[in-house]
């Protein structure tokens, strides 16, 4: 029996892990690359009924102009990273993938990600929610008619928004959707009508950022009223994945961590838009919580983002933790990872889409929680130890096998 034809709608989809994810996913359909990163590809996972690479078709929404092709160029001539080759023999199906890239909506995203815009978005400015969700709804549509794709799931790896703490949602969809109608709800941000359309048109919302999304109580009833599944929030790629990895250790030996410094150094489009202050603060705010939660008790904690051009896509993050060990001695770790933004985050949003739509094919409702360790603010589990998160991924798998 052939597989079914998947769609991947990706938000944000000229950016740099979207753009990464789908040069990565025509490599593995043209049998031009390994599967190293990718951790469906584990043999945890191969007797798991997941749809094979061939499957997915890539479209998507965005704010700005230009094109995959550009993008893809830029990480390679200022980030030297992947192979020019590899995108040159990718030419014609990126094309392809950008015929099927829509303009999206900058609902409440703040000026930074608004001064990124292209003209062309200014003619969505007036739209209430409704209006917008309506035509996300048909961009969506369009794209599993005219790829005659059976399921479409849907990514947010657009720029992270500023958050709102002012921002009061009612937690049951019936009031939430009058006030979407009535157009009285003018304050969700992009990320939420995003969710909205997804979800309400039964698709799967995964949420790769700190973004507010599917969070709120009434969009995740929305989600299960409409029989679908959503994952979030964050992507854990780099520095909180080591947290969420060392945190343990420090907690199975019993010696007490006095603080934990995390500096991440940066200079991507994702740094740039995280430099304003606003839209800092929702990152920090998903990579700062997990020490305490892990630890069980309250060390001190830092983390700073800081946006350094010269370093392009590759990041540094440089950890210093403090803590004490026996006889009261006073001991540190410190280490320093240095990453490929893109290239960690796109396997994962890869490995994602194919576990998401695992669940939904087996009809899987609501948070799906066994995904856990692939964010940094796993919805719906309380637990922060990578090795934990990562066994209930696979108990689940072992359900669903062939
Ligand atoms: N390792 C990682 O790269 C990593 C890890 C975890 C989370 N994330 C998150 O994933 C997201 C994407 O990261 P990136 O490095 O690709 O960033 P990026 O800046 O390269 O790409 C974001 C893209 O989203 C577009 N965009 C912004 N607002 C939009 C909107 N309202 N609608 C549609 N498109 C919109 C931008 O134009 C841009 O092309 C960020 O929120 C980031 O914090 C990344």
């Amino acid at each position: 029996m052939s597989s079914p034809r998947i769609g991947v709608w990706f938000i944000g989809a000229r950016g740099g892990v979207a753009a990464t994810a789908t040069l990565g996913l025509l490599a593995l359909q043209k049998g031009l690359t390994d599967s190293v990163g990718l951790v469906s590809s584990l043999p945890q996972f191969a007797s798991v009924d997941l749809v094979p690479w061939q499957s997915f078709v890539v479209g998507g929404h965005e704010i700005r102009s230009g094109s995959l092709s550009e993008s893809l160029s830029r990480l390679h001539t200022e980030s030297h990273v992947f192979d020019a080759a590899l995108v040159d023999a990718c030419q014609s199906e990126l094309a392809a993938a950008d015929s099927r890239i829509r303009g999206g909506t900058l609902a409440n995203c703040g000026p930074t990600i608004g001064s990124l815009a292209c003209p062309n978005m200014q003619k969505f400015s007036h739209e209430s929610h409704a209006e917008t969700i309506d035509r996300l709804q048909n961009d969506l549509r369009g794209f599993q008619t005219a790829t005659d794709v059976e399921r479409v799931v849907v990514v947010n790896v657009a720029s992270t928004e500023p958050s709102d703490e002012n921002l009061r949602l009612s937690d049951r969809w019936n009031d939430f959707d009058a006030r979407l109608k009535d157009g009285s709800l003018k304050s969700l941000p992009a990320s939420s009508l995003y969710a909205i359309a997804a979800l309400d048109l039964g698709m799967p919302f995964i949420n790769f950022t700190p973004s507010l999304g599917a969070n709120p109580a009434a969009i995740q009833e929305l989600a299960e009223t409409r029989g679908t599944c959503h994952a979030g929030q964050d992507g854990k790629t780099g520095e909180t994945l080591l947290k969420s990895v060392l945190a343990p250790m420090f907690a199975a030996r019993n010696l007490q961590v006095l603080s934990w410094v995390g500096h991440n150094i940066f200079g991507n489009l994702d740094g740039l838009v995280l430099d304003d202050p606003a839209n800092k603060a929702s990152k920090v705010k998903t990579k700062d919580q997990l020490v305490k939660s892990i630890l069980g008790y309250d060390p001190q904690t830092l983390v700073s983002i800081e946006y350094i051009r010269s370093l392009g896509d590759w990041k540094t993050a440089w950890d210093h933790i403090h803590f004490k060990g026996f006889l009261g001695t006073p001991m540190t770790l410190q280490l320093t990872w240095q990453g490929c933004d893109s290239l960690l985050a796109a396997p994962l949003v890869l490995d994602l889409v194919r576990f998401v739509e695992l669940a939904r094919r087996k009809n899987e409702v609501g948070v799906l929680s066994q995904l856990g360790s692939f964010f940094k603010r796993p919805l719906g589990l309380a637990e922060h130890d990578f090795s934990r998160q990562f066994s209930l991924l696979c108990h689940w798998a072992e359900q669903h096998s062939k």
